[in-house]
């Protein structure tokens, strides 16, 4: 394995995470809904507790959280460009809810990738390297699978709603607890049922 590059995927997946709070922090003001509002919060919350994930990990293979990489400048640009979506569509509400929800499907599709990966190399390493990263990776993996899917439904259906189209809230992905892309699928094709 490359080890510069596994060492740029774990930076990366620290600012990820780190731009995730930010993110959060934004997303749960402009929520409407008070069970998105209630979702976001408690995503928020494992966010922070990813970053300290990472930290740690970080840790154990001897790395400044600190250090600079061009890949890192790249997701914390992304992440404040987001973020500055987010303020610049807080009139509205409606648009607002909806910006939002855009702005955490970007980031958690990143973030879901990193640590997607993350679980693909730690079973090329060894001793306390190997050990660290899939103890994290199975703490945070499902959580990541939420983010993302549960939060691609929400994106959906506030869309629909908005369009004053027939929506499910909460979203098929939240009621059925999907935690995979085939679940996810599987979600939107049930929708119809379920209005
Ligand atoms: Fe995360
Ligand atoms: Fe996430």
């Amino acid at each position: 394995m490359e080890r510069a590059q596994l060492e740029e995927l774990l930076y990366q997946s620290l600012e990820t995470e780190r731009g995730g709070v930010r993110i959060y922090e934004k997303a749960v003001m402009s929520a409407q809904n008070d069970d998105l509002k209630k979702e976001w919060s408690e995503y928020l919350e494992q966010t922070r507790n990813h970053e300290r994930i990472m930290l740690r990990v970080l840790g154990v293979f001897r790395l400044s959280p600190e250090t600079e990489t061009p890949g890192r400048q790249i997701i914390r640009a992304k992440g404040q460009a987001l973020v500055d979506s987010m303020d610049a569509s807080k009139a509205d509400p409606v648009a607002a809810q909806l910006v939002a929800a855009e702005c955490v499907v970007e980031a958690e599709s990143k973030d879901h990738m990193n640590w997607e990966l993350i679980g693909e190399v730690a079973g090329k390493l060894t001793g306390d390297e190997r050990k660290t990263l899939q103890d994290a990776h199975s703490e945070v993996e499902e959580q990541e699978d939420e983010h993302l899917y549960h939060t691609m439904g929400w994106a959906r259906e506030l869309w629909l709603e908005s369009l004053g189209l027939p929506a499910v809230l909460p979203p098929p992905e939240e009621k059925k607890h999907t935690k995979s892309a085939i679940g996810a699928e599987r979600a939107k094709q049930d929708r119809k049922q379920m209005l």
